[in-house]
């Protein structure tokens, strides 16, 4: 015999009386749901596997053949009602739950905007893709160096002799142990080095990044800057090629006006060196020549250290610092101004400077 619930008597399928009493029941207890959890209790309680009806309506199987068909017809007609009550109550409780969240979710497209401060990009971010894109543009590729870089590549591969000024401890930042070699990268110099020992000849690289000196912060110095250094190994490369991708270059940062000067300089490695000179036609107070970096062609002990044979290439090489290249690009009088992250200071460059 089938479980009952409890103290439930089991309806006789042929009894109409009781079966119509437990189905409005049933369609009562369905009105009443107020949720569709409810409900779910409701259909459980009046037609799940233990409800009356379904009770009455397994005894359908035991009575005998001349009930059947009469008991089959009322159950079925009874059960068909219950279901009909639960789908027309399900709908209506969907549909209130919809109509509730469309009002709870309701957006007023009308109301004011809280404001956002979008920000900006700093000047030296810009300039610095900048002065990328007009290197890519000539077909070169972009390298990086680490920042914590070793003795070697900072200073002996590039020639510097053990004595020579820069080494000395208030001029660089060493890291401890002193053992180990390693310093704050006073130039990006370095990343020559690094690119022709990664690289096979021919090599055409723009190495843009941070550097680091001991210098005081001031209008003019910051002990955190930033460079990007060019570098070009080939076959015949001549001081003319130099001077010819540097005048290029100046063109497109500063106009058609621009022109270029080199003075003779030194630096370890490179030789002939040269301080590069800029023409800079919409300098503050009028056109006039401004000291913008150092270059030359790549010094054969360079291209030595680097394992690139000196008698089959050359090379050459220039850096700028990006601060000084944005002070007389943009007449920022203070360079202060670029590194204490005010939003305003970077807002005045717009998106493209
Ligand atoms: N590394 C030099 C500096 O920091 C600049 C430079 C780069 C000079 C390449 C010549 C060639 O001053």
């Amino acid at each position: 015999m089938t479980e009952t619930l409890p103290g439930a008597a089991i309806p006789n399928p042929t009894d109409e009386a009781a079966i119509t009493a437990a189905v409005d029941q049933a369609i009562a207890a369905i009105a009443g749901a107020g949720s569709l959890d409810e409900l779910k209790a409701v259909r459980l309680a009046h037609t799940g596997e233990k409800s009356p009806l379904s009770l009455a309506n397994r005894e359908i199987g035991g009575l005998p053949k001349d009930q059947k068909a009469v008991a089959g017809k009322l159950m079925g007609s009874s059960r068909g009602r219950v279901n009909k009550a639960l789908a027309d109550r399900t709908a209506e409780l969907e549909a209130q739950n919809d109509a509730r969240i469309l009002l709870e979710e309701t957006v007023d497209v009308t109301a004011a905007p809280r404001r956002r401060r979008a920000g900006a990009r700093h000047p030296l971010s810009t300039l610095q893709d900048r002065v990328a894109d007009i290197f890519v543009g000539m077909g070169w590729e972009i390298a990086e160096g680490p920042e914590v870089e070793s003795e070697w590549f900072n200073f002996d591969a590039l020639n510097f002799k053990p004595d020579h000024p820069a080494r000395e401890m208030q001029d660089t930042f060493f890291v401890e142990p002193p053992e180990a070699h390693l310093l704050m990268r006073t130039h990006t110099s370095p990343v020559q080095v690094r690119s022709m020992l990664e690289r096979e000849a021919p090599i055409y690289v723009l190495c843009p990044g941070k550097v680091f000196r001991t210098d005081e912060l001031d209008a003019t110095h910051t002990p955190v800057f930033h460079q990007f250094e060019g570098l070009a190994i080939d076959k015949h490369l001549s001081m003319a090629d130099l001077r010819g991708t540097l005048e290029h270059f100046a063109r497109q940062m500063f106009g058609d006006e621009a022109q270029i000067r080199l003075r003779p300089n030194y630096f370890p490695f490179t030789e002939p060196s040269a301080e590069l000179d800029i023409w800079h036609p919409g300098a503050k107070g009028g056109p006039r020549w401004i000291e913008w970096g150092g270059c030359g062609m790549v010094n054969p002990n360079v291209l030595r250290a680097a394992g690139i044979d000196p008698d089959i290439y050359s090379g050459f090489a220039f850096g700028m610092g990006i601060e000084r290249t944005l002070m007389f690009r943009n007449e920022v009088g203070d360079m202060r101004d670029m590194i204490e992250g005010d939003v305003r200071f970077s807002e005045h460059f717009g998106m493209e400077i």
